[in-house]
């Protein structure tokens, strides 16, 4: 069985044009402000204000249409108990140097403190490897919510448009598996698996590429 003998959900979104949400507020407050005040009963208040205090961080707010993650087939290359790593990089690894970071998220937009993130990835020929662990890692988001993995840019294999395969997982929730898509793709169009949704933002830094994706899980 192959990645592409399953359905997608491919919209025709265009590509790397999602309008900036209402978590990038959250985002913006998270770098802003301590976490503790932003858990539990601690966001700021305006009765609280004084006049000579700085402008309140905008109250995070989570109706934006922004929906949970949604879920990809896992394909055929998934193996568990892989390292626990941030970086798959290894000594004389061939490939583009690509870092991915983030947030997970829960359902009511706080951020997920310890959420599992396994994921896994064709090298720079398009191979996956099923006999070891290359290109394959988990790690778990800190206490902000985040994560960064630092890896290669995936090559391309027969049928399939540029992707790294990720599972996500709030503590004692349900796992998401799905798939982290490049914008500007010339497969993105043709790939039945391929999601809009699931586009990572990439900007190139010098010879290497930074990407940043959010994902809404349930259970967090
Ligand atoms: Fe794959």
């Amino acid at each position: 069985m192959t990645d592409d003998e399953h359905t997608g959900t491919g919209t025709p979104e265009p590509v790397g044009q999602r309008p900036v949400s209402r978590k990038t507020l959250l985002k913006a407050a998270l770098i802003a402000v301590p976490m503790p005040a932003l858990l539990g009963s601690g966001v700021a208040l305006a009765r609280d204000h004084r006049p000579s205090d700085p402008p309140l961080t905008p109250t995070p707010y989570c109706d934006d249409g922004d929906d949970p993650t949604p879920p990809q087939t896992e394909g055929p290359y998934f193996k568990p108990h892989s390292p626990e790593r941030a970086s798959l990089l290894e000594p004389g690894m061939r490939g583009t140097r690509l870092t991915v970071s983030g947030y997970v998220f829960g359902p009511t937009c706080r951020p997920v403190a310890h959420a599992l993130l396994d994921f896994w990835q064709a090298d720079t020929a398009g191979a996956y490897d099923n006999t070891g662990f290359r290109l394959r890692g988990h790690q778990y988001t800190d206490v902000r919510g985040a994560f960064a993995l630092t890896t290669i840019v995936p090559g391309l294999y027969p049928s399939r448009t540029r992707h790294i395969h990720v599972k996500v997982q709030a503590p004692g929730g349900p796992i998401l598996t799905t798939q982290l898509y490049f914008p500007g793709e010339p497969r993105n169009n043709t790939d039945p698996i391929f999601n809009a949704a699931l586009l990572m933002n990439v900007r190139q830094a010098g010879p290497a590429k930074q990407a940043t994706f959010d994902f809404v899980v349930a259970g967090g």
